[in-house]
């Protein structure tokens, strides 16, 4: 009999699978496709005391019990469909564990289906890739605290050590918390990869620099306060050569998204939270996969740049700054939605398992944790202080940028919250006005 049940053997659950069979955990494995299993044992030897099935009768019947199932299928109709192969074949008590990226809301559906039938839930958000997860993932979880206190001896065992010395996995709920913080931690992503894109792209359209030269100053970076795992792979890629030349060179611009990002800007919009910074990296993203629109554009505006030089200490600055309004608005969302809906999500503790094993790891997480009071953010005056230090830096690259034509995803967007949010009086005021004249909405006298 195995330990544990993983469904879904794709890159992710082949991953998972190798980690746990190389700490001496017998797994059983399920996917529909014979070709997911085909050649596993061959291509991976720990996997060879692991018992590979396609029938599900046969799965369920080799895990002792109380099963414990991680399913590791794409959210949508996939997941649907095992979840309710699922509760057919599961027995009382049995532990089924969503490790997708699942939208909370229907993470929060599931728990109530999969309660109804008298089976365990965890809801589970996984980070750090292919490499991460074999390696040693990130782990979010939220549900049932009675499957939790079941399967966490395995989670301490295919873990990396977090920076306060913990194993990297965290409880954050009893319900959809684990699948929130993860779409958080996705939203952190997002903005983390747009920053580096859009400074890339203001040095290459300088006309003085080339990829290597981009490369050179990532590295730098690197060494010092900024650097994190994105940054480290980015500069891979800025160097990468195909046959024919650079990466970049033969890749197009258009960058998808599988919708955890778009998850986090409606839970923001539902709770009446600013998360600008994710607005504006999701909105580049549509931007870049506009065809129609942009080739129009480009037809009727000439794109005629020139040289511009750039100061470096002033990017490593506004870099900094935008950083960290982008965790900055996240706390304030995960404080919303703890208030909100009754939860008690730790920042800290959320900060702490992405400190390692996680896609955002960064030094910049470790900083959070040491010199900021990440859970009273806004009584913190630190990070005040040194947002007004660094705001120069950016306002000057803006300016750079502006002159030249060169836009900027998540720059601008960074200087006009915090400039908003430290203005006593705003623009509004004028709305206030407005909406009273049209709709007779009552006014708000001081
Ligand atoms: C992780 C990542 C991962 C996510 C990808 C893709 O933590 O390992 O967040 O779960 O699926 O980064 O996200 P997009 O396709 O939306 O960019």
């Amino acid at each position: 009999m195995s330990d544990f049940g993983i469904i879904g053997i794709g890159r992710i659950g082949t991953s998972m699978a190798r980690n746990m069979s190389s700490k001496g955990i017998i797994v059983s494995l399920y996917d529909k496709s014979h070709n997911s299993l085909d050649n596993l044992k061959n291509d991976y030897p720990e996997l060879d005391s692991s018992l590979v099935f396609d029938d599900i009768n046969k799965f369920i019947s080799s895990i002792s019990k109380p099963r414990k199932v991680l399913i590791l299928v794409p959210s949508g109709p996939a997941l649907d469909e095992v979840i309710s192969l699922l509760i057919q074949h599961l027995d009382f008590n049995d532990i089924l564990i969503d490790g997708g990226n699942t939208n909370p809301n229907v993470s929060f559906e599931n728990h109530q289906t999969i309660k109804s039938k008298n089976l365990l839930y965890l809801g589970m958000g996984v980070s750090g890739g292919v490499k991460g997860v074999l390696e040693g993932p990130s782990i979010m979880i939220g549900g049932d605290t009675n499957a939790f206190d079941q399967v966490k001896n395995i989670f301490s065992q295919i873990t990396s050590k977090t920076i306060n010395g913990s194993k990297s996995f965290e409880f954050f709920g009893d319900s959809n918390q684990g699948h929130f913080v993860k779409m958080i931690h996705n939203g952190i992503e997002y903005v983390e990869m747009q920053l580096i894109s859009s400074i890339y792209y203001l040095m290459i359209n300088s006309k003085k620099y080339m990829y290597e030269d981009v490369a050179k100053i990532f590295k730098k970076w690197n060494d010092i306060d900024l650097n994190s795992y994105l940054l480290e792979i980015s500069l891979l890629k800025l160097t990468e050569k195909t046959d024919n030349g650079y990466l970049l060179d033969r890749i197009d611009d258009k960058a998808d998204d599988n919708g955890t990002g778009r998850w986090m800007l409606k839970h923001a919009i539902d709770l009446g939270c600013s998360v600008s910074m994710l607005n504006s990296a999701i909105d580049s993203r549509f931007i870049s996969g506009n065809n129609i629109t942009r080739s129009k554009a480009n037809k009727m505006i000439k794109d005629d740049k020139k040289e511009y030089d750039i100061d470096f200490e002033s990017l490593a600055n506004a870099y900094r700054f935008c950083r960290l309004i982008n965790y900055f608005q996240a706390f304030l969302l995960i404080d919303s939605a703890n208030k909100s809906y009754g939860w008690n999500i730790s920042i800290s503790n959320a900060l702490n398992v992405w400190s390692n094993g996680s896609i955002i790891k960064s030094k910049l997480i470790n900083k959070l944790l040491s010199d900021y009071s990440v859970d009273d953010i806004l009584d913190d005056k630190n990070i005040f202080n040194n947002l007004n230090e660094l705001k120069p830096g950016l306002i000057d690259i803006l300016n750079t940028s502006l002159i030249n034509d060169i836009s900027l995803p998540c720059f601008n967007e960074a200087l006009n919250y915090f400039n908003q949010i430290s203005s006593s009086s705003l623009s509004t005021k004028l709305i206030q006005a407005q909406r009273n004249y049209f709709g007779s909405h009552e006014i708000k006298i001081n």
